[in-house]
């Protein structure tokens, strides 16, 4: 017995919630699996009503529940809103009070979209690997920080505890996939980065059968683009795995396409990269794959359901592979699909 909270959210979130929704409950049907998916708001549908971008009520439910559901969150409605009144800060707000410490990004590419890339075919196909991100340390965090009119500071600082704990989860998720863990720093110019290295080693002792390797954050941002394939788990602090995430995820395609999870110790959260679309909302354009894939992240991670996930998967290659395509991942000669339809054939293959 599994509780979802679903949090759609503003702009297509709605409408790709409800495709994933659809999958998740098709699977659950064929599974006999009991999943229960309580619907909250958030974001601005939640400002609309509340006056509050997160409501205790939303966070009390995501407490208390197995895994939460995101869409998107934002729009020009509310643009204009005091800095911690924003979207942007409810999502920070999400993500603190759940513990949410590691971002897990695939960069997987699906052999029908291999043209979809500016990479040459070659070069990306058979690409499939996982950045995995600190989330809640690092320079975003760090005191002091400030500027005056003469300068303006910010400090990476990290504590022992929370380079060990993503690094196990990094060297947790190698052992199940090909067993090879980057570890992505610069500590030839950091201290800080010194520091990280010294304790990944540290957890490496407790998974000897991983290879780990070292790398400098500007040699990997280089080898990601001249050769993808040769990653399998990437694990970085949280400045680096910002920019690293959305380079290893824009040469698999579409930001339309792109799953992610936040995982803490005790709490998940599953949501699209992408934000709410504001251009084409309301109008069955959206791509729904980036959350029904993140639905796949979630039996994953959070139901050890990795057949289910992979179910998924396969049903989406198979969708893309007899030409079913929304507006974002189409050629010129092909035929557009809207998300209900695109969603209607991913659950036919299932
Ligand atoms: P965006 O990701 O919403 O859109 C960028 C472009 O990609 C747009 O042209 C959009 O139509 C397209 N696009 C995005 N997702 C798509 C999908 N599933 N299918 C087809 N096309 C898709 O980013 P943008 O425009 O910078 O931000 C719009 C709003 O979303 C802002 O209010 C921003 O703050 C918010 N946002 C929210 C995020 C979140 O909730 N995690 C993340 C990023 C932005
Ligand atoms: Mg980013």
């Amino acid at each position: 017995m599994f509780k979802i909270v679903s949090i759609p959210g503003d702009g297509i979130g709605p409408e790709v919630v409800a495709s994933a929704i659809r999958v998740i409950n098709t699977l659950a049907r064929q599974h006999g699996l009991e999943i229960t998916i309580e619907e909250h708001l958030f974001g601005g549908a939640s400002y609309d009503v509340h006056g509050e971008m997160l409501t205790q009520e939303t966070l009390e439910a995501c407490r208390k529940c197995d895994a939460v559901l995101l869409g998107a969150v934002g729009g020009p409605k509310w643009e204009n809103l005091p800095h911690e009144k924003k979207p942007e800060a409810a999502l920070l707000g999400i993500r603190k009070e759940l513990g949410l410490f590691a971002n897990f990004r695939p960069a997987k590419v699906y052999d029908a979209l291999v043209n979809a890339s500016s990479l040459k075919p070659e070069i990306l196909a058979g690409t499939d690997f996982m950045v995995i991100r600190e989330l809640t340390g690092g320079i975003y965090f760090g005191e002091p920080r400030g500027y005056d009119d003469t300068r303006g500071w910010n400090t990476m600082v990290y504590e022992h505890y929370e380079v060990e704990r993503i690094a196990r989860l990094a060297f947790d998720a190698a052992m199940k996939r090909k067993k090879q863990l980057v570890s992505i720093d610069k500590a030839n110019v950091l201290e800080s980065s010194q520091f990280w290295r010294n304790i990944v080693h540290e957890v490496h002792k407790d998974f000897p059968e991983v290879e780990l390797i070292d790398m400098y954050v500007d040699n990997a941002a280089m080898q990601i683009v001249r050769d993808p394939k040769q990653f399998d788990v990437i694990v970085t602090k949280n400045l680096f795995g910002d920019i690293l995430s959305d380079i290893s995820g824009m040469i698999t395609g579409s930001l339309g396409m792109l799953p992610s999870a936040s995982i803490g110790s005790s709490h998940a959260l599953y949501e699209p990269i992408h934000g709410s679309a504001p251009d084409i909302a309301g109008q069955n354009k959206a791509n729904p794959i980036a959350t029904i894939a993140s639905a796949a992240m979630m039996f994953e991670h959070s139901f050890c359901m990795k057949n289910v996930a992979d179910e998924i998967y396969s049903a989406i290659e198979k969708t893309l592979a007899s030409g079913f395509r929304t507006a974002d991942i189409a050629n010129p000669e092909d035929t557009i699909v809207s998300t209900t339809e695109m969603t209607d054939a991913i659950v036919a293959n299932l």
